[in-house]
């Protein structure tokens, strides 16, 4: 083990990049490389709070649900075999025979409808007791959770349930080592996390249920704690699966993440600042901009 360790601790500094180049949206590759779903499929701490979740609703006994972004069927197996109905969805060809096989081998074809396409697209036939998609990037800024819940809620029965359904976006202003082009990365190891000037505060809250926007222009108060140059936020997203259930981020799930400030900036503690901060759900965090405006004079 020490051995394995000592290997690692040599790759530390090739590794700040390893989650980001892992776990890239690419539309070329309909998603995810096969080594990212892996990363998913393992992360226990990820899993559970969908499990726990899917616990609480009585194991979604009877219903009649939809999954968008089924993926390798992490989350889905946990429910299939107690639901009544189930409409799952996934636009990744590269995974297809494989969703289609287990379904098969596991005796549920005949309460699925599998629907190969995109998400934001789809008509179900009838409305659904949960919608379920784990489709999460932090601050949904690469992937579509936003956009395809919103389509999909259409199809929720009054009384019906989102998993998840509630993400609030958290910064905290910091100094950071950026190498070559990069503008941002998530973390895999503490020790590339950046030095922090502030605590974190909300950006902003996505309700699931009623979200509209697509793009956020927030603005953001903090009182530095230490005085020094900033020249990032780091980034975390905070999930609420059910109330009572959450998932704040792991490595294979919304992992916090460093993004450039557009300008750096020295803080002094205890003098207040605003952050104003600029994104699209569904887009790219390279188009993101996070900028430090004129000090706030604090109440
Ligand atoms: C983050 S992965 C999660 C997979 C699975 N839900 C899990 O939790 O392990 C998201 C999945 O959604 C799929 N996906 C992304 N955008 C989609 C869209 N617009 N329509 C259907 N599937 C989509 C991706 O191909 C990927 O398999």
């Amino acid at each position: 083990m020490s051995d394995f360790v000592s290997q690692l601790v040599d790759k530390y500094p090739e590794l700040k990049y390893a989650l980001l180049d892992a776990q890239t949206f690419s539309q070329e590759h309909y998603g995810f490389p096969a080594i990212y779903y892996k990363m998913m499929e393992t992360d226990a701490v990820r899993v559970e709070a969908f499990k726990e979740t899917f616990k609480q609703y009585n194991n979604l006994q009877d219903a009649v649900v939809c999954e968008a972004g089924i993926g390798t069927l992490a989350l889905t197996k946990h429910y299939l075999p107690f639901v009544k109905k189930a409409y799952l969805i996934e636009n990744n060809p590269n995974i297809r025979s494989f969703i289609e096989e287990e379904i098969e081998k596991n005796g549920w074809t005949d309460k699925v409808e599998l629907i190969f396409g995109d998400a934001m697209k789809v008509e179900l036939p009838e409305k659904v007791d949960y919608i379920i998609g784990e489709l999460m990037s932090i601050y949904c800024a690469n992937e579509y959770q936003v956009q395809i819940f919103k389509h999909l809620r259409q199809f929720l029965k009054p009384e019906g349930k989102l998993i998840p359904e509630k993400i609030i976006n958290t910064a905290a202003l910091a100094d950071a080592k950026f190498d070559g082009s990069h503008k941002h990365y998530p973390l895999m190891f503490t020790r590339h996390m950046p030095m922090f000037l502030t605590l974190h505060e909300t950006v902003n809250v996505i309700d699931l249920y009623k979200e509209e926007a697509l793009t956020i222009n927030a603005e953001t108060r903090f009182q530095p704690i230490l005085s020094g140059p900033a020249n990032c936020v780091y980034m975390s997203s905070l999930v609420q699966v059910k109330e009572g259930v959450n998932f704040t981020g792991t490595d294979s799930l919304m992992p916090p993440t460093v993004c450039k400030l557009t300008s750096p900036k020295v803080l002094k503690a205890g003098e207040g600042v605003l952050l104003k901060s600029s994104f699209g759900y569904g887009t790219s965090l390279d188009d993101a901009k996070f900028e430090i405006g004129d000090m706030a004079k604090w109440d």
